[in-house]
């Protein structure tokens, strides 16, 4: 668990222009600033290209911002640390080691010793549901399978956070419906701090306590939804709930007003009352 302060970050790519050949500034990311509290799950949503995996990348310190900062704990983040677990989209397994040997990584880096290391991960192993598969390589797995060893990897080196870019694009419907359950029921369990990018606002407004609304070019806060609905939550509870439906549907209208101007320029950390006085009286829950 672990509070996260973003202060204004921004991120420039030089972008080579084809007619003139000269290298272009373009702004991904502009004045993002938002503070996620120990323990909060915060999903972030936009549309393709808006800058969501920039941010993430930034706070992973796989790369840093062009100006802002990030602090964790109060303490400045000046590059990747096992504080932070990062779970991308595409598996990012190692395809020579085990699951028990994926597992194992975090904990050989942080010289945990081996029988210690064996015990940990045979807990997240069973955490993730994938017990009798501790000696199956990746391409033995199915994508579903691959992510929950992806996600079992992160958990074992016990980070502060976790970072998650959309995990779960890459499987079908209902794999996908089912690592969402079982994120919930591991973060009703662990309590980290999760930054979870996704572009389905279904998912966003399922899993967070707070979902981040954002414009593209450059990439900004729009709003930032408060999720008050109750936990703890599964897929099929939610799909069957009005007020996840009525949340959705008014995160789905603040994206595709993307272009209306003015308020796709509203400040960084807009904060949700200016949502809630949007919603209609019967969201209330
Ligand atoms: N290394 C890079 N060099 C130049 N442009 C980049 C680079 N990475 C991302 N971009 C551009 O920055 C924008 C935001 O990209 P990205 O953060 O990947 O978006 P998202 O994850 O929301 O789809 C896009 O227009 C993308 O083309
Ligand atoms: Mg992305």
């Amino acid at each position: 668990m672990s509070k996260i302060e973003l202060d204004k970050l921004r991120q420039v790519y030089g972008i080579r222009n084809p007619q003139t050949r000269k290298v272009e500034d373009f702004v991904a990311l502009e004045e993002f600033s938002l503070t996620i509290d120990d323990g909060e799950f915060v999903s972030v949503v936009g549309p393709s290209g808006c800058g969501k995996s920039t941010f993430l990348d930034i706070v992973s310190g796989l790369s840093k911002p062009k100006s802002g900062s990030i602090r964790i704990d109060g303490q400045l983040v000046r590059g990747p640390a096992l504080d932070r677990g990062f779970i991308m989209q595409g598996y990012a397994l190692f395809p020579w080691r085990t699951v028990i040997k994926n597992v194992a990584y975090g904990l050989e880096v942080k010289r945990v010793p081996k029988r210690e290391r064996i015990g940990i991960c045979r807990e997240y192993i069973d955490l993730v549901g994938l017990n009798g598969f501790e000696d199956r390589y990746p391409n033995e797995l199915s994508g579903g399978m691959r992510q929950r060893v992806a996600i079992a990897r992160s958990l074992a080196y016990d980070p502060k956070v976790l970072l998650m870019d959309e995990p779960f694009a890459a499987v079908d419907a209902q794999t996908r419906e089912m690592l969402q359950d079982e994120l919930l029921r591991i973060w009703e369990k662990t309590r980290k701090t999760i930054i979870f990018i996704t572009h389905s606002v279904e998912e966003a407004v399922l899993l967070a306590d707070r979902v981040v609304v954002m414009t593209p070019r450059p990439g900004r806060i729009k709003k930032v939804v408060e999720i008050d609905l109750p936990r703890p939550r599964t897929a099929a509870d939610m799909r069957a709930s009005s007020d996840y439906s009525w949340i959705a549907h008014n995160v789905w209208e603040l994206l595709q007003n993307d272009f209306d101007g003015g308020d796709a320029r509203a400040p960084a950390g807009a904060d949700a009352a200016a949502l809630a006085s949007q919603i209609a009286p019967e969201a209330e829950i």
